[in-house]
């Protein structure tokens, strides 16, 4: 795929991976919308990018008609989006039995229905546009790991990473490609979630520990930088890989991870001669 001359959409470009995606983009000669919740913020990043070729769209992704809506600004600024980043995330840091409905509500709008909503929206238009493509969408090393145990993002992360995998096959007749993108620690805001909570579900919410807070923008201090995981999903895009690993140092515990999978398998005695009594060679 080339990158030079297509039109790309990226949310929760404002900041952290979305911000260096915006910049890595512009850098191979695109036009970037950067879609957030935060006006504030993509007034910062525009100035930052200082490029002739970004707009600035105010989206919250878990918005269904939002979503269209600022489809249609983008498209009309900047001409048909082709790449598309359903990038915007959040994270609460707690344990599913220290969660809400509210909690779960907002985590699973903005982390998986954002995303359904960003392939709502521009799958159905880049079909019709007939110039190929890809979307990336956004999960993490927790849609395979749960050993930090934020349980909701956990549970929307491994969504993000199935639905990506079905897309993928769906969408590859049109010449558009999936890859699904996991990073490990990044430098990023993430820490600071609770900022942009909307009040509607925030009654169920546990105070914010502050001291906790800390600590977390202490430890995101260490992640990768944006701009270096920005790098290695454009290489990954262009080469049409699904899989987005930009930490390679989880290698070994993905391989734990199935190792544990496949140790879970048992042969059956009473299913010898199925295929026989079947003419199917699995059981499904
Ligand atoms: P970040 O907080 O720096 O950037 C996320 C951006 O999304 C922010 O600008 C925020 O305003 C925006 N956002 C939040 N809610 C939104 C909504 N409802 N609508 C539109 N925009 C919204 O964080 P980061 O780390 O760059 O996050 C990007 C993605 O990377 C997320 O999906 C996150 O889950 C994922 N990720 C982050 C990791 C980390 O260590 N920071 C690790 C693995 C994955």
């Amino acid at each position: 795929l080339e990158f030079a001359g297509r039109t790309a959409f990226v949310t929760g470009g404002a900041n952290g991976i979305g911000l260096g995606l915006a910049r890595a983009l512009l850098a191979q000669g695109c036009k970037v919308a950067i879609a957030d919740i935060r006006e504030d913020a993509l007034a910062a990043a525009v100035r930052t990018l200082d490029n002739q070729s970004v707009i600035a769209v105010q989206l919250d992704v878990a918005s269904r008609t939002g979503f269209a809506e600022a489809a249609d600004r983008a498209e009309k600024a900047l001409g048909p989006v082709s790449l598309v980043f359903n990038n915007a995330g959040i994270n609460l840091f707690q344990t599913i039995d220290e969660s809400s409905y509210d909690d779960w509500d907002w985590v699973m709008g903005v982390n998986l229905h954002g995303v359904v909503n960003g392939v709502m929206t521009f799958a159905p238009r880049m079909k019709a546009l007939g110039q190929g493509g890809h979307i990336v969408n956004t999960a993490s090393m927790a849609s395979f790991l749960c050993g930090g145990a934020p349980g909701i993002y956990n549970t929307t992360k491994f969504a993000v990473r199935g639905m990506s995998e079905s897309l993928r096959y769906s969408l590859a007749p049109h010449g558009i490609g999936v890859s699904v993108l996991c990073p490990g620690l990044v430098k990023s805001h993430i820490y600071a979630s609770d900022e942009v909570r909307p009040s509607a579900l925030s009654g169920g919410a546990k105070p914010v520990d502050s001291a906790a807070v800390g600590r977390l923008e202490q430890l995101h201090q260490f992640g990768m930088e944006p701009d270096v995981i920005a790098a290695r999903t454009l290489e990954a895009v262009r080469e049409n890989r699904f899989h987005i690993f930009p930490h390679p140092e989880f290698r070994d515990e993905l391989a734990t991870v199935f190792e544990e999978i496949l140790a879970d398998f048992r042969d059956y005695p009473e299913d010898a001669g199925f295929a026989q009594r079947t003419g199917f060679e699995k059981m499904r």
